[in-house]
């Protein structure tokens, strides 16, 4: 069974406090008996008296060592954790244990001991010095340094650093007294020595700040720099993570030998999650490119010929959009030369995972089928967002900025990687011009998506709805 670290340690502790304690009860009440044992085994000299006390000390050493490391975690992690909502770090957390345990070590020390000048002991024995100054230089280095971090506070627990020769990045997880802790992108742990953290450049994004990433990308030089720079913006602007405080910036960085070279500057909400970011953004602007019309810079070298249309339906699609358009009913009553019409007027657009199609309150002359995929049709209530409706392949919407005039009533999202077929205006005024029905059909259609946006109150019924809008479109497409 697999108990949790905290568990363990606790278990831990409870048995070695049992077990130091038994040992101290064991030998306060055999001492004298213990004396003699070793009054009749060994010399005088150490004398049993001196050897007894020795072993009190270690004894009580340990169980001062527990008695700290209690204490500790019940100030540290419980009051500091109520009473203010932060953790103490590590090093403040070591450095009481230490200066703790030593002060009842030698208070200890001095009980049995008493007659040991511990004083003169550290001032006149150099050596003494020497050797502990040798054997704790680099720990006595990583310590200072330590507290210098901790003084300091270049950093804290949750930012993102590089660091160290290696050029080490990750998320900082603890600073120890010894070491900072860094947890990598691979999900590895590296130590990096305080002492070496104090000498080294470090590449600090804090937590709380707005920290900013590039991401490069080239387009042809035929592809106008205006456009792509505000499909790219737009594209990003939108993605997971990606601050919504300040907008993103994009901008030529170079006028390359295979492209015009741009970057995109954008600013992240949740900085060390950059990786899968610039991984969306790059993907967003993939797609935003191939519904634009843009491409991006092969290598000169590489003859690149490309025949195919990026917008408009691509010739020997033909067949599977008039089928498409076909089986969409509003579309049922055309004949097939006025399908095919559509299908030709028909502009194809493929939106990733998430984006958005049609946003509300913008203005819009034109609507769309979706040709594969999923769209989710949300309003906004309250500030929150609520879906209306869910549509699937042979679906349409877009209608009602179309037929009407009016602003688009709704966001129309992507639920998956979806391609939609737009029809414009001029397209759809042919279409009426000799189909008059067909604005009758799709006026209660329409009145019954008004109804499915309005909120409970609304007075309206359907049958009015659909003789107003109908009327409405009338007007709007000039049809008698
Ligand atoms: P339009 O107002 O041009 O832009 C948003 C579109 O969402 C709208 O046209 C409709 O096509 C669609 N829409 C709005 N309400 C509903 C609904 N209740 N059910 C299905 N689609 C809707």
């Amino acid at each position: 069974m697999n108990r949790p670290r905290s568990t363990n340690n606790l278990v831990l502790f409870f048995v070695a406090s049992g077990i130091a304690l038994l040992a101290v009860y064991l030998l306060w009440s055999f001492q004298g008996a213990l004396s003699l044992l070793l009054s009749k085994r060994m010399s005088a000299n150490p004398s049993p008296e001196t050897i007894v006390s020795v072993l009190k000390l270690i004894l009580v050493g340990v169980l001062a060592y527990l008695f700290v490391r209690a204490v500790s975690s019940l100030i540290f992690r419980l009051a500091f954790r109520l009473r203010r909502g932060f953790e103490a770090p590590t090093l403040v957390r070591n450095i009481f244990s230490i200066v703790a345990f030593t002060i009842l070590f030698f208070l200890a020390f001095n009980h049995w001991f008493s007659y040991v000048n511990l004083g003169a002991l550290f001032t006149t024995s150099a050596i003494f010095g020497v050797i502990l100054g040798l054997a704790l230089q680099d720990t006595l280095g990583n310590f200072f340094a330590g507290i210098s971090l901790q003084a300091d506070r270049p950093f804290q627990v949750g930012d993102v650093i590089t660091v160290g020769a290696q050029r080490h990045t990750g998320v900082v997880e603890e600073i120890t007294w010894r070491a900072i802790k860094v947890r990598t992108f691979t999900n590895h742990v590296v130590l990096i020595n305080n002492s070496t953290a104090a000498k080294e450049p470090i590449e600090v994004s804090p937590r709380e700040n707005l920290n900013a990433r590039l991401v490069l990308f080239n387009t042809l030089y035929t592809d106008s720099p205006a456009k792509a720079i505000h499909v790219v913006r737009e594209a990003v602007r939108e993605a997971d993570n990606v601050s919504q405080r300040v907008a993103p910036i994009v901008r030529i960085r170079n006028l390359g030998d295979n492209g015009v070279e741009y970057e995109v500057k954008y600013w992240l909400d949740d900085y060390a999650k950059y990786n899968d970011t610039d991984a969306l953004v790059r993907q967003r602007i993939w797609y935003a490119f191939r519904r634009a019309g843009l491409n991006f810079a092969f290598p000169t070298r590489t003859v690149h010929v490309d025949r195919k249309p990026t917008t408009g339906v691509r010739e020997g699609d033909g067949g599977a959009i008039i089928e498409r358009l076909a089986a969409v009913d509003i579309f049922a009553p055309l004949s097939s030369e006025e399908t095919g019409m559509l299908a030709r007027a028909a502009v194809r657009h493929v939106f990733a995972p998430g984006e958005t199609v049609i946003r509300a309150g913008e203005p819009g002359s034109s609507m769309f089928v979706v040709h594969n995929g999923r769209v989710r049709v949300q309003i906004s209530e309250n500030g929150r967002p609520r879906t209306v409706a869910t549509l699937n392949e042979g679906d349409f919407f877009g209608e009602m900025a179309l037929f009407t005039g009016e602003p688009r009533t709704a966001n129309v999202v992507a639920l998956e990687e979806t391609e939609v077929l737009e029809i414009g205006h001029a397209a759809m005024k042919t279409v009426f011009d000799t189909n008059p029905d067909l604005v009758e059909s799709l006026s209660f259609i329409m009145a019954e998506r008004r109804q499915g946006l309005a909120v409970q109150s609304d007075a309206s019924t359907a049958p009015d709805e659909s003789a107003g809008i109908l009327s409405a479109i009338k007007r709007f497409f000039g049809l008698s």
